[in-house]
Formats: structure tokens, sequence, C-alpha cells
């Protein structure tokens, strides 16, 4: 499972998307962002620290409360070059710092953020499931994960479409047809994560978010 996305390819398709990626993208995934920002900022405390993974160009980063403390890792150097502009552009100092990072072995301490946040990642990464296993470690207890995607339909025309146009996304860096049984099932075995929400995004129910909470030890217990 994931060995179809590799790294190699990723570095490739988001350094050819770099240029482009914000007039091609930006106004697209709005919705999403915005759905996971106003979710992240409700929840992160005064001077909480948020992940932003996969943050990309940093379309969101000045969207975040100020008061929200943000650390953000991408794979892609193009990608993050633009972000670092936005931050110095946009005066950013609620920004901690932005740090080229695999999203699968992040070196960051276990527990140490509030909230971890990927808008439109995890549909686009080589291995999602050991991708959740980083966010869930670096997350405190209590804290949460906050996903925005498209999610494959599980059956009709779209899930037909998104199974025929699944090997040319691939090239172009994500996976249409990825079913929620995905994120249900990592849970699942996880063990340590609740499923809060799961709430489809106007326009059209296209784009969801999802958000789990990671438990402490005593609720993994009871
Ligand atoms: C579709 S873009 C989303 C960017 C941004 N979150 C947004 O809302 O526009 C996917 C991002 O995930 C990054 N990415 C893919 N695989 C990754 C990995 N294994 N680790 C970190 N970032 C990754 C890509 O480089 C790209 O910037």
């Amino acid at each position: 499972m994931g060995g179809d996305i590799n790294k190699t390819g990723v570095a490739r398709a988001y350094a050819l998307w770099a240029p482009v990626y914000d007039f091609v993208f930006g106004k697209v995934f709005q919705p999403g962002r915005d759905a996971a920002i106003a979710a992240a900022s409700a929840i992160c405390p005064v001077g909480g620290r948020l992940l932003e993974v996969g943050v990309g160009t940093g379309l969101s980063l000045p969207d975040y409360a100020r008061h929200v403390r943000v650390f953000g890792v991408d794979l892609s150097e193009p990608m993050l070059r633009k972000a670092h502009e936005r931050v110095v552009q946009e005066r950013l100092d609620n920004v901690d710092g932005l740090a080229v990072m695999d999203a699968a072995s992040m070196a960051l301490p276990d527990r140490s953020f509030d909230v971890v946040v990927a808008q439109f990642v995890i549909t686009a990464v080589p291995h999602p499931e050991a991708t959740l296993d980083e966010f869930a470690r670096v997350i405190k207890p209590g804290g949460e994960i906050i996903l925005v995607n498209h999610i494959g339909a599980e059956r009709g025309l779209r899930r037909l479409f998104e199974l025929a146009f699944a090997p040319l996304a691939r090239k172009l860096g994500w996976r249409p047809e990825f079913p929620f049984a995905r994120l249900a099932n990592w849970a699942a075995k996880h063990g340590g994560v609740r499923l809060v929400e799961r709430r489809p995004l106007a326009p059209l129910g296209h784009f969801a978010m999802i958000r789990f909470a990671r438990l402490d030890a005593e609720s993994r217990a009871a």
C-alpha cells in the first residue's frame, strides 16, 4: 500500500506545481482551508502550537488566528520557498518555522502540538497510514488532527470516473479514489484516536473535513 506514489514523484510533481500552484489551486481549495482553519483556531488554546503538514506555498498561513503558534512542514522545497516568502511579506510573526520534512517521519518531539492540520495532503503522501501515525505521535492527548480532502466516492459514476482518472492523477501527485474506509481502518487499528467529525463541505460535498481527537491513556483504557 502506498508504493504507488513515492517521494521522488512527489518532489518532482510539486517542483512543477510550485510556480503556478496558487493560481490553479488557490480558490478551488479555499472553502476547505477556511473550514480547517476555523476549526483549528477554535480549539487551539492561546499560545497553543499548531503543526501544518504539507503546508505547500503557505496559502493558509495568513488566516490562522494570531494567538496560534504555527509550524509548517512540506516535502517540497520549491513549495516551501513560496511559503517562506509569504511569511516575510505578510509579517506572520506567529509562524515559528517552516522545514522540509517527510510527513511520515518528522523530526519533531512526541506530544508537542495541540493541533495537526493537513489540507489536501493525506491522499497525496506516499504512505498515508504511516503519516497518520506520525500525526498521532506529535499531538498532545486531547489535541486534534484536522484533515481536509477529497474523499473517493463509494459507488456510482463518480467512483468509475475516479478509478479511470487514478493512473494519471498519481503522476500529478494524488489519489482521487482514496476511500474514507482507509482513514476509518487506520483509526480502528491505531486505537489512540477517536473520530470527532466527518463533514462534507460546500459546494457539492466534493471535499470533506475529518477530525480525529487524540485520546489520553485513561480514555483508551475505558
Ligand atoms: C495538494 S498540495 C496541498 C498544499 C496546501 N496544504 C494547500 O492547502 O494548498 C499537497 C502538499 O503535500 C506535500 N506533500 C506530499 N507528500 C508529502 C510528504 N510525504 N511529506 C510532506 N509533505 C508532503 C506536497 O509537497 C504539497 O505541497
